[in-house]
């Protein structure tokens, strides 16, 4: 039987998902987690669909191993490409996450959405799906953010490098009069004072973070899963390349955190 004191299982193509275990963590603080950063095949958006579902597989199956309870698939390309076989093929709980452009179409003024995602997420037959039945038709402009996660990767934030690209991928969203802008890749939040600076104040930058944390506690109070009571809960994060890059954006929380490099 499954025991609510088992991690919640989270990974991501690499260190981007923390954006999402943030999330958790602050809605969920007594839970154990345990993240998984496969930042040695980082990046998944340009990988073919297959390539793709193995990664997805591997590191399901090396979270389950660990006894997860839960696994949280925090990568926008893992889900759109590969969620589906996953729930087919293991009976644990899946939570997914996508590009929030239904709340963005709801919510537009302009009739103007633009989105930013990997070629992976874009190309996927569920942001597809997703895209065409939606109960409005906004403008949709869609742009691959080639090259943003290999620097966020590399510690690269702050750098004129991030700037000049984004400022390639966003103008034109903002020439096109779009009101809101979707992160539909976790790693993507670790850009929103750039990405601000870029757009203006005026334009909304959306991303599922928080949906996600949501539906997690949902799902786990669904399966009599949710850690009752206070408890001091184990943060373990395994990358499988130089730690360095994920300690410092996890800096705010290093006194309730492990960090270790693993091959996997
Ligand atoms: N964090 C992943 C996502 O949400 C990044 C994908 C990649 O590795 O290209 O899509």
């Amino acid at each position: 039987m499954t025991r609510t004191t088992q991690p919640i299982g989270i990974f991501d193509s690499g260190i981007g998902g923390t954006s999402i275990w943030k999330e958790i963590h602050d809605l969920l603080p007594f839970e154990d987690t345990l993240y998984l950063s496969d930042s040695k095949n980082a990046p998944y958006g340009n990988k073919t669909k297959d390539e793709i579902i193995a990664l997805a597989i591997k590191n399901t199956e090396f979270l389950l191993e660990r006894n997860s309870k839960i696994i949280v698939v925090a990568c926008n390309t893992a889900t759109t490409n590969a969620i589906k076989v996953l729930r087919q093929k293991y009976s644990v709980p899946f939570i997914g996450i996508e590009p929030a452009i239904k709340p963005a179409a709801l919510r537009t003024k302009t009739n103007t959405v633009g989105i930013l995602a990997t070629k992976g997420t874009l190309n996927s037959e569920l942001f597809e799906k997703t895209s065409s039945n939606l109960s409005s038709s906004p403008i949709i402009i869609e742009q691959i953010g080639e090259g943003l996660v290999d620097l966020i990767e590399n510690g690269k934030i702050d750098s004129e490098e991030m700037n000049t690209l984004l400022s390639k991928y966003l103008k034109p969203m903002i020439s096109a009069n779009a009101d809101h802008i979707v992160l539909g890749c976790t790693h993507y939040p670790y850009l929103k004072d750039q990405i601000k600076s870029i757009v203006g104040a005026s334009v909304n930058i959306i991303d599922s973070g928080n949906a996600v944390a949501i539906q997690t506690k949902n799902i786990l109070s669904e399966h009599n899963l949710l850690v009752t009571g206070t408890r001091t809960p184990i943060n373990q994060f395994l990358i499988n390349k130089n730690k360095t890059v994920l300690t410092k954006i996890l800096s705010d929380y290093s006194s309730r955190i492990n960090i270790e490099e693993v091959d996997f």
